[in-house]
């Protein structure tokens, strides 16, 4: 069928070149190359495939639509651009074609249904250079050393999940946290502690300790990561298996023991250090800001708030710190924060993914190489899903005996498919109890007169509020 298509072109340029033999080179190699040319050209147009692609803005050439983002987040574009190309939009950033989801059936139909080949990630300079040559997993591509490493990293977390770890490192976090918020006088941006109180538990996680932090915050976390290795060297964490990166370090001694060369050229210490920046990178960032977007929304609604702190203080009675075996008795604390997290989804477009073969999402063919975003905020917004999407209220969540109802299908957060995030399993319970913790401690609120300004800040992959104020009133 592309043959008889293309014959036209033949044609054409066989007519344009009669009578024209003076314009032919003389030579019989200047010839040759000529007809050698035309065939070759002809040969491209006959074989170049013919997508169906998903419709989207024009651009203009070189930079492609890269001028529309001037003054816009790419998932505040994909949104608006939903409303006139429909849920799947193709656009170009330079020459990078970029197709974004918006709305939840598209997204399931790639991620979930067609999880293979959605699977892979971008290779950008600037991403190799921070994968230190796509050796993590949130930005190396699909292949079986990024395998090998999720399925150890989801062991070590697993490892993690179990006994009572947990429930220490929330009790160990928020004693220190809370003790901070008590130094502090009136009215005060909560970043800091809040910063400290999930750095944490991530550092609880990671390296079984809680540690004090100030403004250096970022250099202490550096610095850790890059000692680890010293002290790995010394044989200082050659203990038992208390944490994941203890975890981490038995599966590469296992390797080393079974001199497997090849899970030991894949279990190397970049590829430690840089599981461990995994943990820490997509860990901290989404798990302070939902909990910094969750108190500046409790303090804006004091009647929500009320309605935690009656739960929160019915189910703790006595005690001062939440355990996981609470959790299914909060449900309104939950609730408070899925809808947190729906309202203002810290990760608005995801993490990009890339097609590792030609396929296909919502009747339109996607090539081989192309870049996918989830709009997730749109996915959180979504005017067909969410009765106002815009209003706070946690009980959407919440079925008529005031239990967790079944997830709404739009709710999607920590995404889908061969890319969730791996975390999803310890951020859950971690801001659950991080929440009910810091409200059997305190009540939030605005200080008098401020203004809030709830424009996130972040551009297109972070979406993090603005710096704020609020006092908090302790009750116990
Ligand atoms: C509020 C908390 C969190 C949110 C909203 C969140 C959200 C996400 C999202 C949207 C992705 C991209 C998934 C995709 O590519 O489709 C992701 C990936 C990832 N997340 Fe999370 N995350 C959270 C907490 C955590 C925590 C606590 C950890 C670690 C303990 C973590 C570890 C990871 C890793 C390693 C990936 C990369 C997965 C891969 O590329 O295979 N995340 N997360």
């Amino acid at each position: 069928m592309e043959l008889m298509e293309n014959a036209p072109y033949l044609d054409q340029l066989l007519d344009f070149l009669k009578g024209k033999e003076e314009w032919l080179p003389r030579s019989l190699t200047g010839r040759a190359v000529l007809v050698g040319s035309i065939a070759g050209v002809t040969v491209y147009l006959i074989t170049k495939k013919r997508y169906n692609l998903p419709p989207g803005p024009r651009g203009l050439p070189l930079l492609g639509n890269l001028l529309e983002f001037r003054n816009a987040s790419i998932y505040e574009k994909l949104t608006e651009w939903r409303a006139k190309y429909g849920p799947v939009v193709k656009f170009n950033i330079g020459h990078i074609t970029i197709v974004g989801l918006n709305r939840i059936d598209v997204v399931m139909e790639a991620m979930v249904k067609r999880q293979a080949d959605f699977a892979g990630r971008i290779q950008l300079y600037s991403t190799l250079l921070l994968s230190d040559g796509g050796r993590n997993i949130v930005l190396g591509d699909y292949s079986p050393t990024w395998k090998l490493h999720r399925k150890l990293a989801t062991k070590a977390l697993r490892h993690y999940m179990t006994g009572n770890h947990l429930d220490e490192g929330i009790e160990r976090s928020l004693t220190k946290g809370i003790a901070k918020i008590k130094e502090m006088k009136g009215p005060f941006n909560p970043h800091d502690v809040v910063s400290l109180i999930v750095f944490n538990i991530i550092n609880n996680i990671c390296f079984n300790f809680t540690c004090e932090i100030r403004d250096n915050y970022f250099k202490d976390m550096l610095h850790i990561l890059d000692t680890f290795l010293d002290d790995f060297g010394n044989g200082f964490l050659y203990n038992d298996i208390r944490d994941f990166c203890d975890a981490l370090l038995a599966t590469q001694e296992e390797a080393c023991q079974e001199e497997d060369p090849d899970v030991m050229s894949q279990m190397s210490d970049r590829h430690i250090t840089q599981t461990l920046g995994d943990i820490f990178g997509a860990g901290m960032d989404t798990s302070r800001h939902t909990l910094l977007w969750t108190l500046l929304t409790l303090a804006q609604h004091p009647d929500i708030q009320d309605k935690l702190h009656t739960e929160v203080d019915h189910v703790l009675g006595g005690r001062e710190f939440p355990s996981v075996s609470d959790r299914s008795n909060l449900p309104y604390t939950e609730a408070v924060l899925h809808e947190s997290m729906r309202l203002h989804s810290v990760v608005p477009s995801g993490i990009p993914h890339k097609t590792l073969c030609d396929t296909k999402v919502g009747g339109y063919d996607i090539p081989k190489g192309t870049t996918v975003i989830i709009n997730h905020y749109a996915l959180h917004h979504d005017p067909e899903q969410w009765t106002d999407p815009h209003t706070f209220n946690p009980d959407r969540f919440l079925d008529q005996n005031g239990k967790m109802a079944t997830k709404p299908e739009s709710w999607l957060p920590f995404s889908a498919g061969r890319r969730v995030c791996l975390g999803e399993s310890v951020a859950k319970p971690e801001l659950h109890l991080l929440l009910a913790g810091i409200m059997r401690h305190f009540k939030v609120s605005l200080p008098p007169g401020a203004k809030v300004n709830t424009e996130p800040r972040g551009g297109s992959f972070a979406n993090i509020p603005q710096d704020y104020e609020l006092t908090f009133e302790s009750k116990v």
